[in-house]
């Protein structure tokens, strides 16, 4: 082909995605690169419409006895990802301080964000630098120091402590430590009223930990609800007047998305990416958002995600997987027994020069990619002949192949 006609193609296709943009503030699809004034905004507009109501009830009542000159007690508050925690919580409490402020009560209220996993000593120190009780550190100094740091701190402060620790299960070592400074020590040490707010997704999280700092997390709890597909709509709605020109949606689609949504999980931050990847989709292909690209974005959203998955998924994890497809492919009805997938992975392990675990640390990976839902695995029981386990890859079509093909990649084998 000619360079020129190349030059047009090039400039006619740029053009052509310049006229047929319909994103008008891609800002709003992501709640990163919104400021908090923005993103408190947002929330108004939507807490106006009565989304977590319930929610922002409950938290009412536990904290009016700060406005009565009493102290509430600590709280744990669980739901599932992407059902509005931080966001209500933040918001919920810059209105209480600005509250307490016109009331001269003093209040003073620190956000804890864990969201990436760190250990005791960092989390820590975080608590310490938003205090201005001590500067960043590597290492090098202890623990009781760190502890004692903040105690000395807070000392003189008579007020009211809000502390918001988010996401409080990514403390990965020495976790008792940190949630037994915070709940037994610390407020034996300062005479600020101290207010826990322990946040997590995982309901499953104190199982392990000290019984007396557990005992104390069934105090109080405030459990968030998956979000319903009317509070979708409602949180979709938003950022289509914001991010697009609702001119471009389709009708039915926040319907189709919010419904899908409810259905999968009730994770707002999930709906708002499938609302983003069907507009650019849209973008692309110069339509408007339609019913049929918002099935295709969910397609290729879940094919983005179990490729993450698989591809940050440890060795012997791609290992199992690639097993369990190659087991599969022999058969004629889709499912497979553990002895099947395990012989498979054996004679893949073998290929890779990967040491093959037994069958029983092999019945553990199935077990695992189940949680990620890359296969169903289930029990059967065989009567007198004892129990086999059923392995199944459900997966949408194509996919098998692209994992198969990425984890031999990641082996580097050609395919
Ligand atoms: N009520 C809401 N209004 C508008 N957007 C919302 C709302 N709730 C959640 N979202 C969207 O979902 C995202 C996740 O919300 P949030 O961070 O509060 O969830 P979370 O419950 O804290 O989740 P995680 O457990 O993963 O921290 C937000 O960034 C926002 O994009
Ligand atoms: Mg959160």
């Amino acid at each position: 082909m000619e360079p020129t006609n190349v030059r047009t193609k090039i400039v006619g296709q740029i053009q052509h995605m310049v006229d047929s943009t319909i994103i008008k503030n891609r800002r709003f699809f992501d709640d990163e690169q919104l400021i908090k004034s923005e993103q408190l905004a947002v929330l108004e507009e939507i807490f106006n419409a009565n989304v977590r109501d319930a929610e922002i009830k409950e938290l009412s009542s536990h904290f009016a006895a700060i406005l009565r000159g009493d102290h509430p007690c600590h709280m744990a508050i669980w739901g599932k990802t992407g059902t509005g925690k931080t966001l209500t919580l933040s918001y919920f409490l810059n209105l209480l301080s600005e509250m307490c402020l016109d009331k001269k009560i003093p209040l003073r209220y620190e956000h804890l964000d864990l969201s990436n996993p760190r250990p005791c000593f960092r989390a820590l120190n975080d608590l310490a630098c938003l205090l201005n009780a001590s500067k960043r550190y590597q290492k090098g100094i202890s623990l009781e120091e760190m502890m004692t740091r903040i105690e000395t701190k807070l000392t003189s402060y008579q007020g009211y402590l809000i502390l918001f620790i988010d996401e409080v299960d990514n403390v990965r070592r020495d976790r008792d430590n940190f949630l037994t400074f915070l709940v037994r020590r610390l407020p034996q040490k300062i005479s600020a009223k101290l207010i826990l707010i322990l946040v997590s997704n995982r309901l499953d999280w104190p199982d392990h930990l000290d019984p007396r700092v557990k005992s104390f997390l069934k105090l109080n709890e405030l459990i968030f609800k998956p979000y319903n597909a009317i509070d979708l709509q409602h949180i979709l709605r938003i950022r289509v007047e914001k991010a697009l020109d609702r001119e471009t949606v389709e009708s039915g689609v926040i319907e189709k998305i919010a419904a899908m949504a409810s259905r999968e999980h009730g994770d707002a931050r999930k709906a708002i990416a499938l609302l983003a990847k069907s507009a650019y989709l849209a973008e692309k292909a110069g339509t408007k958002v339609t019913l049929t690209l918002v099935d295709e974005a969910a397609t290729e959203l879940d094919r983005d995600r179990y490729l993450t998955l698989v591809r940050s998924a440890p060795p012997q994890l791609q290992a199992a997987m690639a097993g369990v497809i190659e087991a599969t492919r022999r058969t004629k009805n889709g499912s497979i027994g553990t002895g099947e997938a395990y012989d498979a992975y054996r004679r893949f392990c073998q290929g890779v020069e990967l040491r093959p675990l037994t069958g029983r640390a092999f019945g553990d990976l199935i077990s695992e990619l189940d949680i990620y839902s890359l296969l169903r695995s289930r029990v059967l029981s065989r009567g007198r002949y004892g129990r086999t386990r059923e392995i199944i890859l459900d997966l949408p079509q194509g996919l098998t192949e692209k994992i198969h093909g990425r984890i031999l990649s990641n082996f580097e084998i050609q395919n």
